[in-house]
């Protein structure tokens, strides 16, 4: 029962209502900036921004790149919300507290996840500077039980909930609260989003770098070794990262529709006749280089969502 605690329903809607005590804006798109990619956050007007430290329950960032900051404001005239910063499996956070915010994005009324994240190419057709849209994932971690989804509650009580409603699961901690107990996976990323991101794509003239492809994440924080990155690629992957993929799983288990982007901002090494060695600096270098594209190619996007 110790499992969701400080993670439970309540807990999240503790949080909502404190931010939405403090600002008129009702974001139906919530974004989440990957590593050098937080530049989208600062194009919202009439912004309303707090300190991941000053946010009850909230996670703090440690990853130089992320700044760290929720923002809320609109972009091009849509109300959203805006990670400036993501959580990691690598900081050492529990699993349920690095998804909180995506929770929390849905008790704000988010109805569209749009995610970011920096990521090495697996697929030989790629190029540093793409940018993949993500199709599907491998959840490498999530071999061992998933983010945030556990169950803490008897069988026998929880097939009632099952059988009932899940939203009517008397657990504070439940996870139910939120969702079914097995969500699925096989329709994760939104198939019109995906075909929008293309259309924008090619009428902003990206069509050169824009590819789509399949995102595997690892734990991290280390990058991989030669043999994992053959290894990836043989299993389908064609980027590779530490992230994404557990907010994706804890957006589409309450009914979110998602889209993400992976910026390629180096190769993983495949060879071991190479000289390259995968690096944070190149990392965020690649990000600044594309990065007002990728904002462009997102913000084009958030225009062009029809919400209910
Ligand atoms: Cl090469 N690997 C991982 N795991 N994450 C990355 C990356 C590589 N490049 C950017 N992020």
């Amino acid at each position: 029962p110790e499992a969701n605690k400080g993670f439970s329903y309540e807990d999240c809607k503790a949080t909502a209502d404190w931010l939405m005590a403090q600002t008129d804006v009702r974001p139906t798109v919530g974004i989440v900036c990957g590593s050098g990619l937080g530049g989208l956050a600062d194009m919202l007007k009439d912004q309303v921004a707090f300190n991941y430290k000053d946010i009850p329950n909230f996670p703090q960032s440690t990853v130089h790149g992320h700044a760290g900051r929720l923002v809320f404001g609109t972009l091009r005239g849509r109300p959203c919300v805006c990670m400036q910063g993501r959580f990691h499996l690598y900081e050492g956070y529990p699993i349920q507290k690095i998804t909180l915010p995506i929770r929390i994005f849905k008790l704000l009324g988010v109805e569209t996840v749009m995610l970011t994240n920096a990521a090495g190419g697996l697929n030989q057709d790629f190029k540093v500077g793409d940018i993949m849209i993500i199709k599907d994932h491998l959840n490498m971690p999530g071999f061992s039980p998933s983010p945030g989804t556990f169950c803490v509650i008897s069988l026998g009580t929880a097939l009632v909930f099952i059988l009932t409603k899940p939203s009517t699961c008397p657990s504070t901690s439940c996870p139910r609260r939120f969702g079914v107990r097995f969500p699925c996976m096989s329709d994760a990323y939104d198939r019109e989003l995906q075909q929008l991101a293309m259309d924008v794509g090619q009428e902003l003239g990206y069509g050169d770098f824009l590819k789509e492809g399949v995102y595997c994440v690892l734990g991290g924080p280390s990058f991989e070794t030669i043999a994992e990155c053959r290894m990836l690629h043989k299993l389908g992957a064609d980027a590779v990262g530490m992230s994404t993929v557990h907010e994706v799983i804890i957006a589409r288990h309450c009914g979110m529709k998602v889209f993400a982007l992976s910026l390629i901002t180096n190769q993983a090494v495949t060879d071991y006749d190479s000289e390259e060695k995968a690096n944070h600096e190149e990392v965020l270098q690649t990000g600044k280089q594309r990065a007002e594209q990728l904002e462009r190619l997102v913000s084009t996007m958030v225009t062009k969502i029809e919400h209910n």
